[in-house]
């Protein structure tokens, strides 16, 4: 049943005109905390533990029915919300707030049988059948159709009701569906192509180089979507494909925001990306949604499990122009889509949960609250497993809960570094084409092998796109920006000119935004501010490596090359380092050039992590950019989060040893919420430790 609209405003009197997303922090009033919960999976009596259990756990933010589509219409246009009307009625009457998905991520049965057309078609031709989940073309009409009415019914339903305080969109957009390449998907496809290119063929000929190999179109009408070929498609095409996939899949999500927009405005929308995806453009959805959220699932069995998903965050928090994000899903312990599903060690999951909240997050939510008894994922831990509340991980999950609902203030504080990383999805899609110098050029990789030597050296990093605004940073790093429009380059030789300290590694501003070549010697153009020129890349064979030396500040510092090597021409620059190789000795590998205000250093190999860190932590020291804390021990992070005259340090240990951090300035123990200065923070194995600035 829903409450009477008088009394069901999400925060009435707290919040007055904010927007919605702030209007989202202000009703938890404290770091979120709590998971995906699938009551329809169990029999009504469980809901009462549920509850009792989440109380204890101090869950405070639900996300209800993401794949309840089959129950709530169960027939076509046959909606009923009874059961999730009285999920809804009990969570409220536990001060808890769902995060209400729409219900589109998994069509029902009756809509495949109805309409077997909106079922995705692979590159190659294969129908995907329904039996799994996301089984739908995002350009599908009828899809659209019945996901945008499922949404205006569960609007108009749930408005004003008093549990509902977020939105959660589909799920997970372009998890498994990156792209269809169905008929409907084709039309949809030369309707957006007509509009980018101003309808003028001649224009798209142009920007795909359609003179190549005979692919000259007379008419739009011949465009096909990039389908399984004889040998290499068209890449300006492949990734004006990619282009329209993201935006076909934003559409969906669009058209659902908009339906929920209209109804019921003062209620945040946000859907979940999924970290690290790459068919989804993060920075071009972003900006669409009120709280940007992100599922994160890293192996506990990678050897330094906690950088991806930094990356990842890092990420989030520059999609969002730095505001509070949700980590929407991570595992209570182990998954079960890897080939070995490993759990996570005791502590792990705090530890990470914490890492989330260290990269600006204030949520954190688990998939999922009650681990499955049927279906696929039945052996996917939940905060709930199947031993039941005593166990392990349970007793994990309410401690957290307790934890993070007992340090006042936290919520609201952000986290801002000097430091950019640049990352553009265009250029990702387009690095990572086929036909190029070396495939093992890949976009994750190289991001890491970059963000890696930055933790190490503790410098905290924001990831932006090479839009965002640089003037702030005292450092900008540049991982193989393989794509760079001129626009931009002049924007990064704008920002050494005015005094800032950039950093580029290989491969970058090589193409323009339709995948053609910037000529005249690489790369154009960015060639004046790095003051180097290169005729020829020479990619190197798979596991072939060529020492190199330091020289100038570095002269001491030996290293290894792979990947690739170029015949660098020094146009102004000076080595930084140099090949110590047969032939190429005394060549340069990397290079600093004093430009304008500014210094531009290029790396045209890829190098070791000891080298990357050398040259890292030059540029880092000649910008002025200080770690977070000094003489941190190796594995153990830190991150300061600020605001409103508020300060904490949470420090995080990585490793499995015992470590010790001493501090400087006046820090209390923020999460015993003692007074009392400390001076050295003693972290056990995963330990985790927040410190409240008391000066
Ligand atoms: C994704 C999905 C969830 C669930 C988890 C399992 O994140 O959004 O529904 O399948 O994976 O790890």
């Amino acid at each position: 049943m829903n409450a009477a609209p008088d009394e069901v405003t999400p925060d009435s009197g707290i919040a007055g005109a904010l927007p919605p997303g702030e209007r989202f922090w202000r009703r938890l009033g404290g770091v979120a905390f709590g998971g995906d919960y699938n009551p329809e999976q169990w029999p009504a009596e469980t809901r009462a533990e549920d509850l009792r259990l989440m109380a204890e756990a101090r869950v405070n933010l639900v996300t209800v029915g993401v794949f309840a589509w089959a129950r709530v219409e169960p027939a076509r246009g046959a909606y009923d919300f009874s059961f999730f009307d009285r999920v809804l009625d009990d969570l409220h009457a536990h001060g808890i707030t769902a995060d209400l998905a729409t219900m589109t991520a998994s069509p029902p049965p009756w809509l495949v049988h109805e309409h077997p057309e909106i079922l995705p078609v692979t590159a190659d031709g294969t129908v995907l059948g329904p039996g799994g989940r996301q089984h739908f073309c995002p350009s599908s009409p009828v899809y659209r159709e019945r996901a945008g009415l499922l949404a205006e019914r569960l609007a108009t339903h749930y408005r004003g009701h008093p549990a509902l305080g977020l939105w959660h969109v589909g799920n997970e957009y372009g998890c498994h569906i990156a792209a269809c390449y169905c008929a409907e998907s084709a039309a949809g496809f030369r309707r957006w192509l007509r509009e980018r290119y101003g309808d003028d063929v001649e224009a798209l000929n142009d920007a795909w180089s359609t003179d190549f190999w005979s692919q000259r179109f007379a008419s739009f009408d011949h465009v096909q979507p990039p389908r399984a070929a004889p040998t290499y498609p068209n890449p300006a095409q492949q990734l004006d494909y990619m282009r329209f996939s993201s935006e076909a899949l934003r559409e969906c999500f669009e058209l659902e925001a908009g339906i929920l927009r209209r109804i019921t405005p003062e209620v945040p929308i946000t859907t979940n990306f999924l970290g690290g995806l790459k068919s989804v453009d993060v920075f071009d959805w972003a900006p669409r949604l009120d709280v940007v959220a992100v599922d994160s699932y890293p192996d506990p069995l990678d050897e330094r499990p906690h950088l991806a998903p930094g990356l990842v965050y890092d990420t989030m928090r520059g999609a969002g122009g730095g505001a509070p994000w949700i980590l929407m899903e991570q595992a209570p312990s182990a998954v079960n889509w890897r080939a070995r599903n490993a759990i996570k060690q005791p502590g792990q999951m705090r530890l990470w949960s914490w890492q989330a909240v260290a990269h600006g997050a204030d949520a954190v939510l688990f998939f999922q609250w009650r681990q499955s008894r049927g279906g696929a994922e039945k052996f996917h831990s939940g905060m709930v497993p199947h031993a039941g509340a005593d166990s392990r991980v349970y007793r994990e999950i309410a401690a957290l809960g307790q934890e993070l609902a007992s340090v006042p203030g936290l919520l609201g504080t952000r986290v801002r570094n000097d430091v950019a990383i640049l990352l553009d999805w265009n250029s990702w899609w387009a690095l990572e084409l086929d036909s190029h110098p070396s495939d093992g050029v890949r976009q994750q990789e190289r991001l890491l092998e970059h963000y890696t030597p930055l933790f190490d050296l503790g410098v905290g990093v924001d990831v932006v796109p090479p839009s965002a605004d640089l003037t702030g940073y005292a450092l900008v790093v540049v991982p193989n920006l393989y794509l760079l429009p001129s626009r931009d380059a002049a924007r990064l030789s704008a920002y050494v000119q005015g005094g800032g300290a950039l950093v580029v590694s290989f491969f970058s501003g090589i193409v323009d935004e339709h995948d053609r070549v910037h000529l005249g010697g690489y790369p154009a153009p960015l060639r004046e501010v790095l003051g180097v020129r290169v005729e020829e890349f020479c990619p190197a064979a798979e596991h072939e490596t060529f020492p190199v030396r330091g020289c100038e500040a570095l002269a001491d510092h030996e290293g290894v090359a792979g990947l690739w090597r170029e015949d660098l021409r020094l146009t102004g620059a000076r080595p930084e380092l140099v090949f110590d190789a047969p032939g190429w000795a005394g060549r340069p590998v990397a290079t600093r050039h004093e430009y304008g205000a500014g210094t531009a250093r290029y790396l045209s190999a890829r190098l070791d992590e000891a080298t990357m860190r050398a040259i890292l932590g030059r540029a880092a020291a000649e910008a002025g950019v200080k770690p977070v804390v000094e003489g941190l021990p190796s594995g153990v992070q830190a991150s300061v989060r600020a605001g409103d005259g508020r300060r904490f340090l949470i420090l995080l240990n990585h490793t499995g040893d015992k470590h010790d951090v001493a501090l400087t300035g006046e820090w209390a123990d923020g999460l015993a919420g003692l007074d009392e200065p400390v001076g050295t923070v003693t972290l056990p194995p995963l330990g985790v430790a927040v410190l409240r600035a008391t000066g």
